[in-house]
């Protein structure tokens, strides 16, 4: 049976790993080795937006693993026009490069932008802003997309050409583009790993008049809080912008590892033949994931009951009466509750109760359930979190 000894002794030690085996997990709850159930506020990071073995969802893989699982990119496949083809209509953008996670999605944005700017402008055009406290991958080049200063440690060298700017504050944005060699902004509607902090609507209808005016690609890194996160299908939706660029990834596959890229007219035809590539992206498993996912989220009753519960979750808490609590803030059911103290110790406190939370920030209790919480789920979580709060 493995233990804990046994994955520090096997596996690379990069990660903060609690102390439990997961074995299996049904519907918002995952159940441990010792048959212990929990009842789950992560999802995974916001990966298994229907929860745990969904059985259609199963069955529909299942299927595809019987018929075809990968193909390469050199040839076509249904599953992959027809997740693409989703993505499309729903977001009423143009085209789909699929890739398979939230890092690999925001490298080719920055790709596409970075090409958009050179074949339009040539050298000297290359600088990506992006903002600070962000976060966009782990490669070499989202780290250092990443803005924030304890990221860009010991692998140097970094690519370069990042800039940083502050998040809802547009003077500041502006006074980083007098130079004229910026080609892109990046933003997470949400930040996420940042501590779950919205960008205002203000602040976002402001930036694509600014990146209209000066041709300058918007990018939204939607990884953490796309497909349905917000209680929209997009983020861009809850702002009544349409970005250039959406990155995707996580929520996307419900649990199997793929991420996706779509751009509107004006960035859809600027990578040609041989200018990007992935060997899996997109395969015929991973995308059966997708159109599934898909076909779930963007269900008007499904995102009609995402935004029942994200009221009841956040009025809820902002019932609490705790001195522990600094603020609640959020959308859908990407939630951050700011904590003073330590805020691992409320996560373990939450975890000897049978609930998982996360982290995100310093100290921000960030709650990213399946979307398929229910009503029920959702009471007892709160009445977890009142009592170690
Ligand atoms: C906003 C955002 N972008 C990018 C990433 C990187 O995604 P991945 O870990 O799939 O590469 C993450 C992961 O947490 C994220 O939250």
């Amino acid at each position: 049976m493995v233990n804990k000894e046994e994955y520090y002794k096997y596996i690379i030690n990069n990660y903060k790993v609690h102390d439990i085996v997961i074995e299996y997990g049904k519907g918002t709850y995952l159940y441990d080795n010792n048959k212990k159930k929990y009842l789950d506020l992560t999802s995974g990071i916001g990966v298994n937006s229907l929860g745990y073995c969904d059985e259609e969802f199963v069955e529909e893989l299942k299927n595809q693993l019987s018929k075809i699982s990968h193909t390469s990119n050199l040839f076509i496949n249904e599953n992959t026009v027809e997740a693409a083809k989703l993505l499309v209509q729903l977001s009423k953008m143009d085209k789909v490069f699929f890739s398979n996670s939230g890092a690999e999605s925001n490298e080719c944005a920055i790709k596409i932008a970075r090409k958009y700017s050179y074949d339009k402008y040539g050298f000297g055009r290359d600088k990506i802003l992006t903002l600070k406290n962000s976060f966009h991958g782990r490669t070499l080049t989202t780290l250092k997309a990443t803005g924030q200063e304890k990221f860009h440690k010991y692998f140097y060298p970094f690519p370069e050409g990042f800039i940083y700017g502050e998040a809802n504050n547009i003077e500041n944005i502006l006074s980083k583009l007098n130079k004229n060699n910026v080609c892109a902004i990046i933003v997470e509607p949400i930040q996420g790993e940042g501590g779950v902090l919205p960008l205002s609507c203000e602040f976002v209808t402001k930036l694509k008049k600014v990146c209209n005016e000066r041709d300058i690609i918007l990018i939204f890194d939607e990884v953490q809080c796309g497909i349905g996160r917000t209680g929209k299908m997009f983020a861009f939706e809850n702002f009544d912008v349409t970005p250039d660029i959406v990155t995707l990834a996580k929520g996307l596959g419900g649990g199997v590892p793929i991420g996706a890229v779509i751009c509107n007219e004006k960035t859809s035809g600027v990578f040609k033949y041989g200018d990007h590539g992935s060997t899996y992206g997109g395969n015929p498993l991973v995308t059966t994931a997708a159109k599934y996912v898909l076909s779930k989220v963007s269900n008007t009753k499904f995102l009609n009951e995402i935004n029942e519960k994200s009221l009841y979750l956040i009025n809820s808490l902002k019932e609490i009466k705790s001195d522990n609590i600094v603020e609640i803030r959020g959308m859908g059911l990407m939630v951050g509750i700011e904590v003073r103290g330590n805020v691992n110790e409320y996560i373990d406190k939450a975890i000897e109760k049978g609930v998982l939370l996360l982290s995100a920030g310093n100290n921000t209790i960030r709650l990213l359930p399946p979307l398929t919480i229910t009503m029920n789920e959702l009471k007892k979580a709160i009445s977890v979190l009142k009592e170690i709060l």
